[in-house]
């Protein structure tokens, strides 16, 4: 005999180990809200068609109004023998008010109610990523407002390229995020449809209203189709594609934080709240923060690629395959909501270290494409102007001098059209004013996008 809510055509008891392998408990426990909002909204859809007594709506909603205070209040005791969180809650409703409790699972699946509970979780941690996400936005262009003027090396191949702006370089994250939260914003807009009333596969034979129990969910609609809407997880699929793009670009930042807190850079020092020190080396203040959180990005984008993976190969409609779709996005969002918080929390104790910055940004012959574009303002094409810039650090090389150091004879020597004036008016700060357009690194347009970014961001 077995005692399972499903055990009527089993002559034997679960193996004990299938029954502690097969619970997702621990998992989908954390759910017990929305799966007793769902179970709500189906009971009242359900006595508004006849099909429950009003008498029974009263006792479920009251009985699901106690389990709810029993969970909150940690009296709860979640049974690896009853699966999932919908199976506990569906029990211990059914131990307090009887009959009517078993009656809640008319025209109702743990198929669509799984599908149900799950995009409604996510809808609101997806709310909160967003809001953690905009913080940050916030922080940063607070931070870059403050170093609008700053000039730091601009780097590709991560050899000196031109002066940037520290301001400028902040806000190309601000982007980044803005592109996250749209990501996240589009996700969450495209899995607001309600699988509820779809029940095990192809729908129920009682006439339910599927637009009544959408609505009170606060979804846009029932999915369509009763076979995709219990087989379906694209919303968790697009949440990890969103979340690990977003956890790619903290890692990014990440990278260049730890470069920079280095000795070797010396551009920033993180608070020392957010650093930790070693246990043998006396003199170190280890980033152990950005480290972590570029770590992180691993382990989030290991949980898309599980989901994709579940997925892959599929047959419609529910699979037990798919319970493995949730401790993975959980853990995902988990993490990464820690990590846009530690940011968050860190990056205004950012100190920079202008000098340093300035000194890199002069050194590595960053102002050379500014000595090439002079020439071309001088009608020199721009392929000449690009040999005798060559050729003029190639000198300078040699010499061991900057580029603004060279003298008339030197300059006269490489090239007639290199004047002295030139080389002279080479200066980090010349370089980014002069990127005064939009999307450029000068001060100006820093000052400009901190602007604009700050009235988007108000609301
Ligand atoms: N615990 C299951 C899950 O997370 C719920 C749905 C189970 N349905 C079933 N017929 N076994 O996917």
């Amino acid at each position: 005999m077995s005692d399972k809510p499903w055990g009527g055509r089993f002559d034997a008891p679960t193996n004990a180990f299938v029954e502690a392998f097969n619970a997702s408990t621990h998992v989908d426990a954390r759910m017990y809200a929305e799966d007793i909002a769902g179970s709500r909204a189906h009971a009242t859809m359900l006595e508004g068609q006849g099909i429950l007594s009003a008498a029974d709506l009263k006792l479920i909603l009251d009985g699901l109004n106690q389990v709810e205070s029993e969970i909150e209040a940690g009296e709860f005791e979640f049974s690896i023998a009853l699966e999932d969180v919908h199976m506990n809650i569906e029990k211990r409703l059914t131990d307090i008010i009887g009959d009517a409790g078993k009656r809640l699972h008319t025209a109702r699946s743990r198929n669509d109610q799984v599908g149900t509970d799950t995009r409604l979780y996510l809808r609101t941690r997806t709310d909160d990523l967003m809001i953690r996400i905009k913080h940050l936005q916030v922080v940063l262009v607070k931070l870059a407002a403050e170093h609008a003027d700053t000039v730091m090396p601009g780097f590709t191949h991560l050899q000196t390229a031109q002066p940037v702006t520290f301001g400028h370089h902040l806000l190309a994250y601000v982007e980044m995020f803005g592109r996250d939260k749209a990501r996240f914003m589009d996700a969450q807009a495209r899995m607001n449809q309600c699988p509820l009333g779809s029940a095990a596969l192809a729908g129920t034979t009682f006439p339910i209203n599927r637009e009544q129990t959408a609505q009170l969910l606060g979804f846009d609609a029932p999915c369509a189709n009763s076979l995709d809407a219990v087989s379906d997880r694209d919303f968790i699929m697009e949440l990890l594609a969103a979340a690990s793009i977003c956890s790619i670009h903290l890692s990014r930042f990440s990278e260049e934080l730890i470069l920079w807190m280095s000795a070797q850079f010396g551009f920033i020092d993180l608070p020392d709240a957010f650093c930790t020190g070693s246990s043998i080396m006396p003199q170190k203040k280890n980033p152990d923060m950005p480290e972590l959180v570029r770590g992180k990005a691993g382990r989030i984008v290991g949980a898309l690629m599980s989901i994709l993976m579940t997925m892959k190969s599929l047959p419609l409609a529910y699979n037990k395959d798919m319970q493995e779709d949730k401790e993975a996005i959980f853990d995902a969002f988990d993490n990464l909501e820690g990590c846009l918080r530690v940011f968050g929390d860190m990056l205004p104790g950012l100190k920079a270290n202008k000098e340093a910055m300035h000194k890199a940004a002069g050194s590595g012959f960053s102002t050379a494409t500014d000595l090439a574009d002079a020439l071309v303002r001088a009608g020199v094409p721009f392929r000449d102007a690009h040999e005798i810039v060559g050729k003029s650090v190639a000198f300078c090389i040699k010499e061991s001098i900057e580029l603004h150091a060279m003298t008339e004879a030197a300059s006269a020597a490489i090239d007639s059209r290199l004047t002295l004036d030139m080389v002279q008016d080479l200066s980090v700060e010349t370089c980014v004013a002069a990127r005064n357009h939009t999307g450029g690194t000068a001060p100006n347009q820093v000052r400009l996008q901190c602007k604009l970014w700050s009235e988007k961001l108000a609301d």
